[in-house]
């Protein structure tokens, strides 16, 4: 029960890795508000049949509005906001000479200007109340990849944008890093041709697909008081991509 008490956000959590990060953070005794487009009932269901506790909220990144008022609704129920884990995301890939204006805006509004959205009034509160720990979920493609311009530029961003809150907050014990996971078995990578598949799983030296859960022990490590030294780094999760 390393998070006992603490009050944390994620973004993104009705399916996939934001899931997983809200049932982890939840077992490890945080109270979890998880929001999405749509609320989170069934994570939710998840966490309280695991004996956690938390509640849904309706979120959209893009909205900054949307964003104010999900921090507003921590502060008001629980009276401060302890973690907030930046992780809604969607990919729109083309190549870059295919790459439509409406695929480039959608993904930057989601990917880079959501992480903003939620990051402004989270970091102001904990600015306040001088404690908080902040993870963004980037990805191992922020360094490039093919067909994905858009998704690693926004990702790329995410680190830039990780760096300067952790300068700007360290001095209120503020930490801020971000994580880039690998291949990670979700909705999101499910789709891929089964040629992809085994070329992916080729490329990684532990021979198999991340899953939700690896992303999420990472997380629960990083908004722990365990990682109250660590700020502004980028932790790949991806059993050894990029070596
Ligand atoms: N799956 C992977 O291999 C992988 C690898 C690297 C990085 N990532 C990143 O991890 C994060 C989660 O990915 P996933 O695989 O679980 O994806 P997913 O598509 O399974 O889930 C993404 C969730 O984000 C929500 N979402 C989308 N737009 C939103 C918005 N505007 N406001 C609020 N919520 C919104 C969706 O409704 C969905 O529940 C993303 O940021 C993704 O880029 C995933």
């Amino acid at each position: 029960m390393r998070l006992q008490g603490r009050i944390a956000l994620v973004t993104g959590a009705a399916r996939g890795l934001g899931r997983a990060i809200a049932l982890k953070l939840a077992h490890e005794g945080a109270i979890v508000l998880a929001g999405d487009l749509q609320g989170c009932p069934e994570t939710l269901e998840l966490i309280g049949k695991d004996g956690g506790q938390g509640v849904t909220i309706q979120l959209d990144v893009t909205d900054a509005a949307s964003a104010r008022a999900a921090v507003a609704e921590a502060v008001r129920n629980f009276g401060r906001l302890d973690i907030l884990v930046n992780n809604a995301g969607i990919n729109r890939d083309a190549m870059l000479h295919k790459l439509e204006p409406q695929q480039w805006d959608a993904v930057i509004a989601v990917n880079l200007t959501g992480v903003f959205n939620c990051l402004q009034p989270a970091a102001t509160q904990m600015r306040v109340q001088q404690y908080g720990r902040i993870v963004n979920i980037s990805s191992a493609a922020w360094e490039g990849n093919i067909g994905q311009a858009n998704y690693a530029a926004a990702k790329a961003g995410v680190i830039g944008l990780t760096k300067t809150t952790a300068r700007e907050l360290a001095k209120f014990a503020v930490t801020c890093n971000a994580i880039a996971p690998g291949f990670i078995e979700t909705d999101m990578t499910r789709g891929v041709p089964p040629k992809v598949w085994d070329v992916m799983i080729a490329k990684i030296p532990l021979g198999r697909a991340g899953q939700p859960s690896d992303v999420a022990n990472a997380v629960a490590f990083l908004t722990s008081d365990e990682a109250s030294y660590i700020t502004g780094e980028l932790l790949a999760v991806g059993g050894g991509f990029r070596i």
